[in-house]
């Protein structure tokens, strides 16, 4: 007899059958978004070879499977910062969500909240924080912080004020990358209105009045609300600048002092050197996530799962380490955590599912990498998280 999650046994409502694994998402999400947009998510610095270089890490492992070993009774259960999660998978933090989905942090919250894995609201979002929170109280919040110390506070205290309890901190992000693939796809923030823009709004008329206009008909016009502890610039301007901050004196002596004013759980995202992993914990977070930003920054970084086993060499076996950057599968989530990560955090697809079918999607596509999770620990002779290790794994020759 085969067992399957429960998540297998309910039937996807009807448009969404036909979305059989994550990738199905993106390219929907191609024809559905208008090309800037679609460009933005989809996008990454320069040739990309950072991109695909996450893919690669991933599709260079093999497993090696047992078998006769009773595998009915498998848990994909995860127990992290003291709260017990359903899957080893969570939403990464993804910006200007509302643009692309309709109220797209409070989807993917939602979405999140239901099927009890943990997601990371953006700093670059569009929907004050303290509106996504109520919907989903274990939400975590990704922060841009600069190196400046009067902004920094404030902000700390509004997400402790919201009832926040995991900060997470992004750290790949002291210059903004080369994003030439945005300027070619039409994209800026804020976006400038212009021919093109709104040709491609009304070529795009599921988006635009579904997406677009029901925001700025119900909300007006989208801001960024929560980059600081008060409100940023719009999303549409002609004055094209937006207040990153000085990101480029962040430093260390930041994060002791983040560290000294957050009490809850303190998260450091973008660390690809052991080093800094080191550094980080003895800083006193509570946990990393390797990531290269989904290939979004210096193009050219390798991807996280390649710095994966060094650098949980380095910080030790019970210190947390999680990974995002090119994950799709449930046997990408799984040869992560074969090589030492805790956790594994998926960002586009869940983007894509929450623009082309809203919470029913996101929903569909966290139970698709769930089912597969769960297939797969079948599939290799495990029942539990906690037996997967480097034995399980081999190189496996490339595709021609
Ligand atoms: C924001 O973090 C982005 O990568 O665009």
């Amino acid at each position: 007899m085969t067992t399957t999650s429960p998540r297998a046994r309910t039937q996807p409502p009807g448009k969404l059958k036909q979305f059989l694994s994550l990738d199905d998402f993106e390219r929907a999400a191609r024809r559905h978004l208008p090309r800037p947009i679609f460009g933005y998510v989809s996008g990454a610095a320069e040739d990309c070879a950072s991109l695909h270089d996450n893919r690669a890490a991933f599709a260079e492992i093999g497993f090696v499977t047992r078998v006769l070993r009773n595998v009915s009774g498998r848990s994909q259960q995860v127990e992290l910062f003291g709260h017990t999660y359903a899957s080893p998978f969570g939403i990464a933090p993804m910006g200007i969500s509302a643009l692309s989905a309709y109220r797209g942090d409070l989807v993917l919250a939602r979405a999140a909240a239901e099927a009890n894995v943990p997601m990371i609201m953006s700093g670059s979002s569009l929907i004050r924080l303290e509106d996504v929170v109520a919907q989903n109280p274990a939400m975590w919040f990704q922060a841009y912080l600069p190196g400046e110390v009067e902004k920094i506070e404030p902000l700390i205290e509004r997400v402790a004020r919201a009832g926040v309890r995991t900060l997470v901190l992004t750290v790949d992000t002291a210059v903004l990358a080369n994003r030439e693939n945005n300027i070619r796809a039409g994209f800026s923030t804020p976006l400038r209105p212009s021919a093109r823009l709104a040709w491609d709004g009304v070529t795009h008329p599921r988006w635009l009045v579904a997406t677009a206009l029901r925001t700025l008909l119900l909300h007006g016009m989208p801001h960024f609300e929560n980059s600081y502890a008060t409100r940023g610039a719009p999303i549409l301007s002609s004055r094209v600048t937006r207040d990153f901050g000085a990101k480029d004196h962040l430093s260390w002596e930041h994060l002791a002092l983040i560290r000294r004013l957050w009490k809850g759980s303190l998260v450091v995202k973008g660390i690809m050197s052991p080093l800094d992993a080191q550094a980080a914990r003895d800083a006193g977070a509570d946990g990393v996530i390797v990531s290269n930003h989904g290939g979004r920054q210096l193009d050219g970084t390798v991807a996280p799962l390649r710095v994966l086993p060094e650098i949980v060499a380095a910080v030790g076996p019970t210190f947390p380490v999680m990974i995002d950057s090119g994950i799709r599968r449930g046997t990408d989530v799984l040869k992560a955590l074969a090589l030492g990560a805790k956790f594994a955090f998926v960002g586009r697809p869940f983007q894509y599912a929450a623009a082309v079918a809203g919470q029913p999607g996101v929903r569909h596509a966290l139970g698709l990498l769930a089912d597969e999770v769960q297939r797969d620990l079948g599939l290799l002779g495990l029942t539990s998280l906690q037996e997967l290790g480097p034995a399980q794994l081999r190189p496996i020759a490339p595709r021609p």
